[in-house]
């Protein structure tokens, strides 16, 4: 190991925590994808948020996991919700994440998410990929839970993915 990383590691024995912003810096790094994840509220409302925090977990059986925020309107709705659909965003849907990581609005009212029915999870029909899921698993990870779902039906459509990178879309910057 050299001088450099074993000066590194030091801290890691210890216990420390990299501060806030070396860690959003350092995160800010890693290209992610874009995704709209949707539920229903328990009175049937539908709920949705941009989230980037998500991936593929296991092939047997079809797992995913979408890390969600404690403090997010859609926490309470997410965690307790028995089914809710990832659409995968292409890179001409930057407005529309915009939208839905926006505070204090409705989200939906575009109409560019369907639903099937009352009380059912909305979806995007010219997603990139869109992933029906059983809610599986809640796990807590700190400020966020990861929401582990059981993947019931996916859909993919070709195109180039919209990117979130340094803290902007790719394709807009
Ligand atoms: C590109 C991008 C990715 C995001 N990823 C996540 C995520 O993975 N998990 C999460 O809880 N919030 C994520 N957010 C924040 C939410 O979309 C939303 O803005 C936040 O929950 C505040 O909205 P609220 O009023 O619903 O609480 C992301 C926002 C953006 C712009």
């Amino acid at each position: 190991m050299t001088a450099d990383l074993s000066d590194r590691f030091g801290p890691v024995a210890l216990g420390a925590e990299a501060g806030r912003q070396a860690f959003r810096d350092a995160m800010a790094c890693l290209p992610a994808p874009v995704t709209i994840v949707t539920t229903v509220d328990e009175h049937g409302a539908p709920c949705g948020f941009t989230a980037s925090a998500v991936c593929s977990l296991s092939l047997d059986p079809p797992l995913v996991m979408v890390s969600v925020s404690r403090t997010s309107s859609c926490f309470d709705a997410l965690a307790k919700a028995s089914h809710f659909v990832v659409n995968v965003l292409g890179r001409d849907h930057d407005a529309l994440a915009t939208r839905f990581a926006t505070s204090g609005i409705d989200r939906f009212s575009g109409g560019e998410l369907v639903s099937p029915g009352e009380g059912l999870p909305a979806h995007l029909p010219d997603a990139l990929a869109s992933l029906w899921c059983a809610n599986h698993e809640c796990i807590s990870a700190g400020d966020h839970v990861i929401v582990v779902g059981r993947v019931a039906d996916a859909v993919a459509r070709p195109g180039d993915p919209l990117v979130w990178h340094q803290r902007g879309y790719l394709t807009t910057r």
